[in-house]
């Protein structure tokens, strides 16, 4: 199971049936990118259920950096599966919970004295943030930017930018999110990272007011609104804004964390210290489990009982998180991202040397992607993005697309996968280009 290997078309009869049956029972709101199910995975191949063997540029959006069925991870679940499988933790609390808590109170930025909540999605750790920070500001008003996206669920809808397909039909919001303009040096004319700054913190000044201002919430680099690498000192500069204002600075690294970027945190690469820190994704090899950590002062700010939830902090997901993290230790992880950067980079570059449609190229560690553009300029080209991805998907390479324009090729490794899988990978997407030209 190492290798790409076709033995149907794709999707295969299986697959087919599978998909008739989903579309009978399962609801039409929820997509399908690949029509391809899975019987399998671990180590950058995915097996579907007609035996044909994919590469997986995708880790589930972001998620299995450590593989889909990482030893450690599948170890210590099974162990804690067959000692007890739910207590909640606000009735009977137990160690695993602690043990995340600790983890992350020591490995995300800042030497601070910290605290840490357990949830279990990326949208309800951010609510959880943004709950956090108003009770510790007794202030109201939240700030996002343009291309963020930050869940489904009511209020992180209200934060997330995208109309379709996120937010369409699904309103009205939650009030008091206001959207400054962030930094986006491919479409502003190679803003400066301070000059962008001052363009946001000038905007928030002016229509909410500091004083108004709970938090600050934004994505280090943002995901699925199209891998957008903020200018240097652009994240520098509106952490010591908020620093000066008294506003809750809050790093969203729900898709950037443990290890994704080539940091263990993107925050870490400008030296950023955020107030609070919301990860999830990455965390737990898979299964269901986020958090919010930071500065004790703000996360004790939530009286007694204010925070939790039924699940937040399975034991079976607590079990994994820890052995995830082990992982990413134990095998160089961070490492490998950034090798993983130079090897992606080195291929989309070569590509787009010979072809003006590949506009950017940007991201870092194992979150690349490629903008495609109309040749002659940078009008965005999404359906040249959809077709190399059909294409990609057809040739057993799975691949996700983003961004605000739908233009965007994204490619996110488990951080597990050969050399061997990525460069054919990349055979595949070069072919997929040279067929659609
Ligand atoms: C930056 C960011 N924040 C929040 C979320 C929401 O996470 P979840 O889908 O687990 O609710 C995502 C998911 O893609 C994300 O990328």
């Amino acid at each position: 199971m190492n290798k790409r290997l076709l033995v149907t078309e794709l999707p295969g009869p299986r697959s087919r049936a599978l998909m008739e049956r989903k579309t009978s029972a399962v609801a039409d709101g929820v997509g399908t990118t690949m029509p391809v199910f899975a019987a399998r995975a671990g180590d950058g191949i995915l097996v579907d259920v007609d035996g044909n063997q994919l590469i997986d540029l995708g880790s589930g959006i972001a998620v299995t950096s450590v593989g889909a069925s990482a030893p450690r991870v599948v170890a210590a679940v099974t162990e804690q599966v067959a000692a007890f499988t739910h207590t909640c933790f606000m009735v009977t609390p137990y160690d695993g919970y602690v043990a995340v808590a600790e983890k992350l109170n020591a490995l995300t930025p800042g030497d601070h004295e910290k605290r840490t909540a357990l949830f279990n999605s990326g949208a309800e750790a951010v609510e959880n943030a943004v709950k956090i920070a108003r009770a510790y500001t007794r202030r109201d008003a939240v700030v996002v930017f343009d291309h963020a996206y930050h869940g489904r669920t009511n209020l992180t809808l209200a934060m997330t930018a995208k109309n379709k397909p996120y937010k369409h039909t699904f309103g009205p919001f939650a009030p008091e999110v206001y959207r400054a303009p962030g930094s986006y040096p491919y479409r502003d004319g190679n803003l400066d990272g301070a000059a962008a700054a001052a363009r946001a913190i000038d905007q928030i000044e002016k229509q909410i007011g500091a004083d108004n201002l709970a938090a600050l919430v934004i994505e280090p680099i943002q995901g699925e609104g199209g891998f957008i690498e903020p200018a240097p000192g652009f994240l520098p500069a509106l952490a010591a804004w908020c620093r000066a204002s008294g506003v809750v600075f809050v790093a969203d690294e729900v898709q950037t964390g443990f290890a994704r970027t080539g940091d263990l945190f993107a925050s870490e690469r400008e030296n950023v210290v955020p107030d609070l820190i919301v990860t999830a994704k990455g965390i737990a090899g898979g299964l269901p489990l986020s958090a919010v950590t930071g500065r004790a002062e703000i996360m004790n700010a939530a009286h007694e009982g204010g925070l939790g939830g039924t699940y937040g902090g399975n034991p079976l997901a607590c079990a994994a998180a820890l052995a995830a993290i082990e992982t990413i230790e134990e095998e160089g992880l961070v490492a490998r991202a950034a090798k993983i950067e130079t090897l992606i980079k080195e291929r989309l570059s070569r590509l787009a040397a010979q072809d003006v449609r590949l506009g950017d190229v940007r991201g870092r560690g194992a979150m690349i992607a490629v903008e495609l553009v109309r040749p002659g300029g940078n009008e965005p080209d999404p359906r040249l993005a959809r077709d190399v991805a059909r294409f990609a998907h057809q040739h057993g390479v799975i691949v996700l697309t983003c961004g605000t324009y739908g233009n965007v090729l994204r490619f996110l490794p488990p951080l597990t996968i050969s050399d061997e899988l990525l460069n054919d990978a990349f055979d595949v997407l070069a072919e997929a280009l040279e067929a659609h030209r």
